[in-house]
């Protein structure tokens, strides 16, 4: 079980890059196609690779929540212990709703095609996700015993 924890946890850990780097690099495409003036075509692979990366996460952050992690414990004591509040409840819950939002996103701007406001949604839902992400993301100096990869 070890092997698989630290296997996973680091997958988790890495993928983090992949997710912002795709988040920012649909965002930039579609603010600039926006200005632009180009008409959204009713799908865009950046913003679906972007996607798919952050549900990717949400599997495997699911695996490491609900099987493997040592800091998820659902005890009273759990709110009280920084740790295990963070990892239990403030990250479960910002993750979930970034993702909620960057779905809801993607799922708008394809349906939005006609109306010509795909760039605009997806920019300004991309971006409320994003921030969340990066508020939500446990990184090092925030004392939850994480590193940068
Ligand atoms: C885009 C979404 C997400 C990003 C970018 C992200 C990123 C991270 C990062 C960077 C860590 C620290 C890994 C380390 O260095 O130790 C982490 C840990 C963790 N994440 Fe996520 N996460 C996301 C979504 C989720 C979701 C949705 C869940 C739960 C369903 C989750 C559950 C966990 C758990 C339980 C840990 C602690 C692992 C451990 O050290 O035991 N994550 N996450």
């Amino acid at each position: 079980m070890d092997i698989l924890y630290t296997a996973v946890k680091h997958a988790h850990s890495g993928l983090r890059w992949v997710v912002l780097i795709l988040l920012v690099a649909a965002i930039v495409k579609a603010i600039g196609k926006r200005r632009g003036g180009t008409v959204y075509p009713g799908k865009d692979r950046l913003a679906l690779f972007a996607f798919i990366s952050t549900h990717l996460q949400l599997v495997l952050g699911l695996v490491l929540y609900l099987f493997l992690s040592p800091y998820v414990r659902f005890t009273s004591d759990v709110m009280s212990d920084k740790v295990a509040r963070f990892y239990t409840v403030e990250h479960l819950v910002g993750m979930l709703i970034a993702i909620a939002i960057i779905t809801i996103g993607y799922i708008r701007a394809k349906r939005q095609a006609e109306l010509n406001k795909g760039w605009k949604t997806l920019a300004v839902f991309y971006s409320i996700g994003l921030v969340i992400i990066l508020l939500s993301i446990p990184w090092p100096g925030r004392g939850l015993g994480t590193a940068w990869f």
